[in-house]
């Protein structure tokens, strides 16, 4: 296939940036379409171990052209600081890295709604990464954002800046009783960022277009997950973009008619970083104990993430929702030592059995998980390259999530690392 798009099929963090790596050296092109550097992808490669946020993972390798869409909200100072860190360690994005000029920005003023809204919420709070993103998102759909694109024209910057600042301070002072920005301070900082980041900008859509015409082979890096999706997740404990497959073609000019098939990053189990329900959720001893084996702690701000057992009421309907062809399932060696493993199956509520993922999040809140129980292997799977030879406890678990998700494996990961992975069908 020539266009694949990967996605999350849980609440993030279902090892993306793995899978993505793993996939790269068989694409030309890789292209972020939503979401900002609230993403937090780990690739690891030999003892090198890298965390990618904004610049999509295939910067790794060497001669790869990466893109970031106007789908997704661009904090230029983060970006300048991810791409000095990766030439520290002698990888140059220069001359194969592409910025939307539709991209939308991220503002000092964005980051500071952002914890502002937080702090008001109190219990009700998201959990949000504190990067800006929802609020920058706002501007974008209130059609009062700074592009990209804008801040490569100093007039318009400066007059676009001043409006909005204006409107912010009204704001911080009233709401939370904050002393106003100088819009003159942030002009001149994002001035700079723009010098500094002009020679990756273009119109990006014609870009992709194009590479997609001389027959590139082109692959979407999906951030979040599809339970953080704005339309599709557990609402109002989401991200503000749409991580699922349709916002590949919103988040980046490639039409639907353009994209052929669809990856599915699966974790062995499932976490969630920040609020909002979670049926399968494990607030006991087992829960820790995966937490410990997986390292389950933000990617981005080193928050232990919830943990629980694999839930297929959620993952049929992420199948569902971006057409996903192929599973490629992650983290399975962290299930190495436990004695039984459970998968949700159906949910209970009140008297009634539902298996379709309620949009309501007062009923998921609600439902009471159902479970199939599975011996577990009790056996170090990481080193294991072939199929055949899984102890048959575990191809047990392997074979039930195939037949319930109704597709096939693309990849089986036994590890962090890029050599930890089991390759079950060549899908690009
Ligand atoms: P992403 O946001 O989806 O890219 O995932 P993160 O990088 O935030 O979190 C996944 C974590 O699991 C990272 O620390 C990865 O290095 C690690 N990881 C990925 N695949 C595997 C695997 O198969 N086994 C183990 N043990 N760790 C993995
Ligand atoms: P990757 O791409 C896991 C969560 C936050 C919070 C909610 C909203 O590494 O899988 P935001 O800052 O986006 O407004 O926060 O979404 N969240 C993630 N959780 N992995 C991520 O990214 C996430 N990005 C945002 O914890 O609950
Ligand atoms: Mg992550």
């Amino acid at each position: 296939m020539q266009t694949l798009v990967v996605v999350g099929a849980q609440w993030g963090d279902e090892g993306k940036g793995k899978i993505i790596d793993f996939f790269g050296n068989q694409v030309d092109v890789i292209i972020r379409y939503q979401g900002g550097h609230n993403a937090g992808h780990t690739v690891v490669i030999d003892d090198n171990k890298y965390i990618l946020h904004l610049l999509p993972s295939g910067i790794l390798r060497k001669d790869k052209i990466n893109i970031i869409g106007n789908g997704v909200v661009v904090d230029p100072k983060a970006l300048l600081d991810e791409i000095d860190g990766l030439k520290q360690k002698d990888i140059h994005p220069d001359n194969r890295l592409y910025i939307s000029d539709r991209a939308h920005v991220i503002m000092p003023y964005h980051k500071i709604f952002d914890k502002m809204s937080e702090n008001k919420k109190g219990i009700k709070k998201i959990g949000t990464t504190g990067r800006g993103i929802g609020p920058t998102y706002v501007d974008k759909i209130a059609r009062i954002g700074i592009r990209v694109g804008d801040m490569l024209d100093k007039d318009l910057l400066y007059e676009k800046i001043s409006e909005n600042v204006r409107e912010v301070n009204e704001i911080a002072a009233k709401s939370f009783d904050l002393p106003p920005l100088s819009a003159n301070n942030i002009y001149n900082e994002y001035l700079e960022y723009g010098k500094k980041i002009k020679e990756y900008v273009c119109n990006t859509s014609y870009l992709i277009n194009k590479l997609w015409e001389e027959k590139k082979k082109i692959m979407f890096e999906g951030a979040q997950g599809t339970l953080l999706d704005v339309d599709h997740g557990t609402y109002p404990f989401v991200t503000s973009s749409n991580s699922t497959t349709g916002g590949a073609s919103t988040g980046s000019g490639l039409p639907p008619t353009k994209i052929n098939g669809v990856a599915g990053v699966f974790k062995a189990y499932t976490t969630r970083v920040g609020s909002g329900p979670f049926p399968t959720e494990l607030n006991d001893k087992i829960g820790e104990q995966l937490r410990d084996s997986g390292m389950e702690f933000g990617a981005t701000t080193g928050r232990p993430r919830r943990c629980g057992w694999l839930d297929l009421v959620a993952c049929k309907y992420a199948v569902m929702v971006n057409g996903i062809n192929y599973i490629c399932l992650t983290k399975l060696d962290v299930l190495n030592t436990l004695d039984y493993i459970y998968v949700c199956t159906a949910y209970k509520y009140k008297d009634r059995i539902i298996k379709e993922f309620p949009s309501d999040i007062n009923v998921l809140k609600e439902v009471e998980p159902i479970y199939k129980e599975f011996k577990g292997w009790k056996k170090d799977i990481s080193k294991i390259r072939n199929y055949n030879e899984f102890p048959i406890e575990t191809k047990g678990y392997l074979d039930y999530i195939r037949k319930e998700l109704n597709i096939d494996y693309a990849i089986i990961s036994v590890g962090a690392n890029r050599k930890d992975t089991l390759v079950i069908n060549e899908i690009l």
